[in-house]
């Protein structure tokens, strides 16, 4: 990768806030100085990464991941250091690319044919619902109460029945094979065809709000299948978007919750009673992605599924995936095998607002379904049932709501408190993971003072000086590396801090994630001279002992006398040094 120069990526860094940037990304809660997210870079269940505003560096004390805005930004996105800087820039309004004094730059531009495809369709689309051939399109939805305001605001059109899109595209000059490739036509015999006809058009976003793909429903033809999804390509991946996943974003945020449900009408319909921070899964079943995705807008989850059986597999196996993730979702179901549209339209908005109120916890859930199911009058029943959710209840932690709970099982099957407790310590612990005590691995005084060297040489000239003029060179290569970067940082800028360093470091996660572990050692922030001249004189004397332990075992494994004598000689000479 070509180095961005230094100065442009200060830039930028001086004019955002971290703690603004990951706020976009996870929710944040504040402690003290700092603020706390859980971690996205590895399997984390509570708050382990913490943000400081002061030094506008994010540290995970869990999985030790560390690094300033670009680096979080590069490794949530998965995108490479000069793409993170131009899309922090641009959340400024900053156009890195052409505002650069460093032209050569690169957005990542590969799909943006695809997008652009895409963008012209849903215009075209939009436009067809608004002529004389939407009527009864328009007058379809009407039905289902949805006005012109949710038809503009969820960018809804429709496809007609002709081939005019794949026309249009190529008319711009797009080509064939591009047109295929996103699913928007088709080919017979070297025809051309539109895919998708005579259908409303719900335009489908990635995260960041482009167009993607579409899902066109049926309204005038009851024949056909009801949805037609756009085919997967490379900008489209149904199982790793949300519908509605950027426009939820800062609702979710504001309310500081996310209300998860199967269908495009249902976010639609949540909609109009003002419920905004509501995601779509699509109708599939909830994907590692999606899980993670859910997690990006709020930790607190809510599933409204469909009120159907389908509904209730669908909540019992999202449970599963976001748990997985760290999170506790909480289960609304709906009556009547109703859907959140349905219910909406039958029960109005106080209706829903008090199911989001009395919104279950999972083991409620899980012991309605299992209640629901169960016939009180056969024991069998009554034992399958306890035994089918003893598996939850193991899980609880709280005694207190351990007591309660099985209290309310004992008076509801008949079966004696403390038969049921039986039961539940019965079943064979869930495999606690041993957390393997990590082998302490203490380091030597030497190694200490290599550490403490760097971590003076990032906040003190003297140590940078004091290390040029008196250090050969450090055993521990990767701190050798880093005092040299920090000499040349330093020679450059004529100061020097660990953020700003990190900076310089660009995109070497590993380097920077040791930077600023050594910045964190907690010692002292200011020492004499003389203490840095002490480390340096612990180091001399760790290398002195190395040279000597190798000379001894070259001689030991020596068979050549002339040799042997000449490194008997060097042994000498440096234990002469040592005593000095
Ligand atoms: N879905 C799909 N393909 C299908 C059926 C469903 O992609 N053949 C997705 C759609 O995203 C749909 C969701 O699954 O919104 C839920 O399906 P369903 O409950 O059948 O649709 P509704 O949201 O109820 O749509 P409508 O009210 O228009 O029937
Ligand atoms: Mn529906």
């Amino acid at each position: 990768m070509e180095k961005i120069p230094y100065e442009e990526i200060l830039k930028i860094q001086r004019k955002v806030n971290i703690v603004d940037i990951i706020a976009e990304y996870l929710p944040l809660e504040k402690k003290g100085k700092n603020y706390f997210a859980v971690c996205p870079f590895h399997d984390d269940h509570n708050p382990s990464m913490s943000i400081s505003p002061e030094k506008q560096i994010y540290t995970c004390f869990v999985c030790g991941a560390s690094g300033n805005v670009f680096n979080f930004v590069m490794n949530y996105e998965h995108i490479t250091f000069s793409e993170a800087i131009a899309k922090v820039a641009a959340k400024i309004g900053i156009d890195f690319a052409t505002n650069s004094s460093f032209k050569t730059i690169k957005k990542d531009d590969r799909y943006d044919k695809y997008y652009n495809m895409f963008s012209v369709t849903n215009k075209y689309y939009q436009n067809n619902i608004k002529t004389i051939y939407g009527k009864k399109a328009t007058d379809y939805l009407s039905k289902r109460n949805i006005t012109e305001e949710e038809i503009n605001e969820f960018g809804i059109g429709l496809s007609l029945n002709d081939n005019n899109v794949s026309k249009l595209l190529l008319s711009k000059g797009y080509d064939k094979n591009d047109i295929m490739l996103l699913g928007l036509c088709g080919d017979s015999g070297g025809f051309t065809y539109d895919t998708f006809k005579n259908r409303i058009m719900f335009p489908l976003f990635d995260t960041e709000g482009k167009v993607v793909g579409f899902s066109g429903r049926i309204y005038n033809n009851e024949k056909e299948s009801k949805y037609v999804n756009s085919k997967e390509s490379p900008v489209f991946k149904k199982g790793k978007l949300l519908y509605n996943f950027h426009r939820a974003l800062n609702y979710a945020r504001e309310k500081k919750q996310i209300i998860v449900v199967e269908g495009f009408m249902d976010v639609i319909r949540l909609y109009t009673i003002g419920i905004k921070n509501v995601v779509a899964t699509m109708g599939t079943a909830v994907t590692k992605e999606q899980a993670a995705l859910i997690r990006r807008l709020s930790k607190n989850v809510v599933l409204c599924f469909d009120g159907d059986k389908a509904g209730e597999k669908a909540t019992i196996s999202a449970l599963e995936e976001l748990e997985r993730i760290g999170l506790e979702p909480k289960v609304i179901r709906l009556e009547d095998n109703m859907d959140p549209d349905e219910y909406v339209l039958k029960k109005a908005k106080a209706g829903f607002d008090s199911h989001l109120k009395n919104a279950m916890t999972a083991l409620q859930f899980k012991l309605e379904q299992g209640r629901k199911k169960t016939d009180f009058n056969d024991y069998n029943e009554i034992s399958k049932y306890l035994n089918s959710v003893a598996k939850e209840l193991e899980k609880i932690d709280d005694p207190i709501v351990y007591e309660l709970t099985i209290k309310k099982l004992s008076k509801e099957t008949g079966v004696e408190f403390d038969t049921i407790n039986k039961l539940i310590s019965s079943i064979p612990k869930k495999e606690v993971k041993q957390k393997k005590e990590p082998k302490v691995y203490k380091k030597n005084k030497y190694e200490m003072a290599e550490e403490y060297l760097v971590h003076y040489m990032l906040r003190s000239k003297d140590a940078i000086l004091l290390y040029k003029d008196k250090v050969s060179y450090l055993t521990n290569k990767t701190l050798a590396l880093i005092a040299l970067k920090i000499l040349d940082f330093y020679e450059q800028n004529n100061y020097v801090n660990a953020t700003d360093f990190s900076l310089y470091l660009q995109d070497d996660d590993e380097l920077i994630k040791e930077v600023l572990r050594i910045d964190s050692i907690n010692i002292p922030s200011n020492v004499s001279k003389e203490v840095i001249l002490d480390y340096i004189n612990t180091i001399d004397e760790g290398i002195l002992k190395r040279e000597i332990k190798n000379t001894k075992d070259k001689i030991r494994g020596e068979t050549n006398v002339a040799k042997k004598v000449v490194l008997l000689e060097k042994l000498a000479t440096l234990k002469k040094k040592e005593c000095k």
